[in-house]
């Protein structure tokens, strides 16, 4: 018998045994929510994982292998999405507007947010030590989501790192950890068990000790950039990932190399502009700043949170800039538009990059779009997947 011991704030300690006796318990099935059928115990979460990938990976490896990424008979470059002049991206110019305002994105002297929250399981094997990565994806996930970390790991993700996307060769090497906060134990321990099994099993789960809230998601995304620097030091270019967005891994890695190309050493943020020229600052409900916070009435150009890429090289100026400005919560805003504009990295804006809307699942599986977004149940992220792998699609399911 494995006794397992896991010192989190205040110390549990997790037995196989238990877990041993649910296992044969677990129905076996394909294609649906493992975590749900199998109650929450990682025991059924790693069995359910392992039937679905074998379901998927057998189809996978009969597939013929193209060196470069390949749609529907043609390659990336000619279906992905473009700017009306033909170009695959934009620098956004730096607007005239901020200027006069410029005490907004002027650091205070002394840290306001000391960010040094601890990692309370830090995963800190997953780049391993002198390894290169090339990207590092930071999915952002809650303790109790468990049956969309498999769903997200059964498909996009394990076929992303371990080359087995379907019809590609990818040769860069793709890791990922997923990023939770803390919530005070006592109330929710079968969450934490459950948590713990699934690191122990995995080991891809960075769990942070600050309350995991809508308003503390921007420290969540330094802290995970953080990680990033601590664990991760040798990464070309880390994506923030939203739970509920599917990336197509190997088109989203020709874009980023391009881009890299083009931009040399010079680091950046890379997504999709938000659609308005000038951000309105929202005053009301989940979503807002306060004058106190953030005075002006605009944001400055930033790029839509649920897919963001930032060069490894932007990471350390961005945490420490982060650090004595007024943090606000919509993440997207600050991290891709208050703090670049305020230390002068550049913001390059990608029409491939994921957007809300009506969509249907042909502009991923065709390679138009690097991302895609909304996919709310694992379900979901299942049918698009499958639709990868067939390599066919349906122009009249919209996911939205
Ligand atoms: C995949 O790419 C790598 C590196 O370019 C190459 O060594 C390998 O032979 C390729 N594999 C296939 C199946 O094309
Ligand atoms: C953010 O996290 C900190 C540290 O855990 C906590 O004190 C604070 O209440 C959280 N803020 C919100 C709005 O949840
Ligand atoms: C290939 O994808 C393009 C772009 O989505 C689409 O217009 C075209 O009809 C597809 N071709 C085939 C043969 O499926």
């Amino acid at each position: 018998m494995i006794v397992l011991k896991f010192l989190i704030s205040s110390s549990v300690t997790l037995s196989e045994d238990g877990a041993m006796v649910k296992l044969r318990q677990c129905p076996r099935r394909k294609l649906i929510p493992f975590a749900v059928a199998c109650g929450l115990t990682s025991v059924c979460l790693a069995l359910g994982l392992l039937s679905t990938r074998q379901s998927f990976i057998s189809i996978l490896e009969e597939m013929p292998r193209f060196p470069h990424a390949q749609t529907n008979g043609t390659t990336f470059m000619e279906s992905i999405k473009r700017l009306e002049d033909g170009h695959l991206f934009v620098s956004l110019p730096s607007e005239q507007y901020f200027h006069k305002a410029s005490p907004v994105f002027s650091p205070s002297p002394y840290p306001l947010n000391p960010l040094d929250f601890r990692f309370l399981i830090p995963a800190a094997s997953v780049c391993g030590a002198g390894k290169s990565t090339f990207l590092l994806l930071l999915i952002l996930s809650k303790a109790e989501d468990f049956a969309m970390r498999n769903a997200i790991r059964s498909t996009w993700l394990d076929a992303g790192e371990k080359n087995r996307w379907p019809r590609v060769n990818i040769s860069e090497s793709v890791r990922h950890v997923f990023l939770v906060g803390n919530t005070p134990h006592d109330k929710r321990k079968d969450v934490y068990r459950t948590l713990l099994r699934e690191a122990m099993v995995f080991e891809d789960i960075v769990m942070m000790d600050f309350v995991d809230s809508y308003r503390n998601l921007t420290t969540k995304v330094l802290m995970g950039f953080s990680w990033a620097l601590k664990y991760c030091k040798q990464v070309d270019v880390v994506l923030k990932v939203d739970s509920d967005t599917i990336i197509n891994v190997p088109l989203i890695i020709e874009l980023v190399s391009y881009v890299l190309r083009q931009k040399k050493a010079k680091p950046f943020v890379l997504g999709l502009r938000h659609l308005h020229p000038f951000p309105m600052v929202v005053r009301r409900g989940k979503w807002a700043v306060t004058e106190q916070e953030y005075p002006l009435k605009y944001f400055p150009a930033y790029l839509y949170g649920h897919t963001y890429a930032v060069t490894g090289s932007a990471l350390d100026g961005i945490v420490d800039r982060a650090r004595h400005l007024p943090l606000i919560a919509p993440e997207d805003a600050f991290l891709t538009g208050i703090v670049p504009k305020s230390i002068g990295i550049e913001r390059i804006s990608a029409p491939s990059f994921t957007t809300t809307g009506e969509i249907s699942d042909c502009r991923l599986v065709h390679g138009e779009k690097v991302a895609f977004t909304d996919l709310r149940e694992p379900l979901l992220l299942y049918k698009v997947w499958k639709s990868f792998i067939l390599n066919s699609c349906n122009k009249d399911v919209f996911l939205k």
